[in-house]
């Protein structure tokens, strides 16, 4: 990337709910089976957070982790951004929240709101501070407990989502290494396609808003799957265009975990063997902005990344938007 410092990725934690939310489960709440639902995304079951726990619970525990990874104390953050679209307010902020948490005092906090994608529109937009000097170190966060705004009599959606929080710490490494180039993208003429219609500025929560469950997700899945096969394909390839890598180079795919068919488009597509691309979806489902962070850390845990790996994060979502990065893996600092 153009700047004057390398960045990447220095350290990775991830966190979800003990409770588990199995498809046995979902059969026996709405009219569906176990053989559609794993068909159909490939999800065999998700994580659900207590009651008493909210988005910045699960940050918390996760942002703790990576920064332990890291060796880096919360003191010497300079800021905190959170993806997310499940936030404990709509203000203050969860990344105001975390970062009084965390004890992170001399650290800016905003949150970010571009749906699954958040995750990869934080990384870029903490990569650009610490590329021009201005930070040195960044905190960021895609945390989702989903399942406060799902409807559960509605099958269309109650069977995809799970709740879940994955952390990287951001900062520089050695030259060559870190990110190589990242693609953004919004196409907002899609909005209605993926929203959480009453509860906001247009449609204020009452109790008439409620009664017609519209403060719950709604989603028009099959558009919304042609979306995303297409713009996965389209990222991925922008993003080995711009840092002038071939195919068969890529190490390692981490894609947004949303449904088994998407995943396998791009893998075709790509040329990808299995040990090449990350998967958890069976175990998470859908988390949203958690779902790329979650799914690296466990990679990194499970010792599938190694020193040099190329490796590509892709994802899509609400808004709709998408985006890419493509970083060479160096977890040493510079
Ligand atoms: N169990 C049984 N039947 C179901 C279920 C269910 N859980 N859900 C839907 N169906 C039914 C539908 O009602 C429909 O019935 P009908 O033909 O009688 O009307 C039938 O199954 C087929 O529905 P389709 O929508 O055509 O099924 P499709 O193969 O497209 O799979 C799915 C649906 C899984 C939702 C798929 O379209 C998908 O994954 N879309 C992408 C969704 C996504 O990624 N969303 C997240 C975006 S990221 C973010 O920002 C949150």
């Amino acid at each position: 990337m153009t700047g004057t410092h390398a960045v990447g990725i220095l350290a990775t934690g991830s966190y979800t709910p003990e409770r588990v939310l199995t498809n046995a489960d979902l059969e026996k709440m709405v009219e569906t089976t176990d053989e559609w639902i794993v068909s159909r995304t490939g999800i065999r079951e998700r994580r659900i957070s207590a009651p008493e726990q909210a988005s910045s619970d699960l940050a918390y525990e996760a942002a703790k982790k990576a920064l332990a990874k890291a060796k880096i104390a919360p003191e010497d953050l300079d800021m905190i951004i959170v993806a997310t679209v499940t936030p404990d307010y709509s203000f203050p902020s969860t990344a105001c929240l975390l970062q009084s948490r965390l004890g992170a005092a001399k650290a800016a906090a905003l949150d970010v709101s571009a749906a699954c994608t958040g995750f990869l529109y934080g990384i870029t937009t903490a990569a650009q501070f610490i590329a021009n000097g201005m930070y040195r170190y960044v905190l960021v966060v895609g945390v989702e407990t989903l399942s406060k705004i799902i409807n559960y009599e509605d099958r269309n959606t109650c069977v995809l989502f799970g709740d879940g929080a994955g952390a990287a710490v951001i900062g520089r490494v050695k030259e060559g290494y870190g990110f190589k180039a990242f693609d953004l993208g919004a196409d907002g003429s899609g909005g209605e396609l993926l929203l959480q219609p009453a509860g906001g500025s247009r449609k204020p929560a009452t109790q008439e808003t409620i009664d017609q469950k519209l403060h719950f997700v709604q989603m028009s899945g099959s558009e919304v799957f042609k979306f995303a096969v297409r713009v996965m394909n389209s990222a991925t390839e922008k993003v080995l265009d711009k840092a002038g890598l071939p195919k068969e180079e890529i190490d390692l795919l981490v894609p947004h975990q949303a449904n088994y068919r998407i995943i396998d488009a791009a893998v075709k597509r790509f040329g990808l063997s299995d040990d090449k691309v990350v998967i958890n979806l069976d175990r998470y489902g859908n988390m949203s902005s958690a779902s790329i962070p979650v799914a690296l850390d466990e990679a990194f845990e499970e010792g599938r990344i190694k020193e040099g790996d190329n490796i590509i994060l892709v994802g899509f979502g609400g808004g709709l938007t998408w985006g890419a990065t493509l970083l060479k893996w160096s977890t040493e600092q510079a």
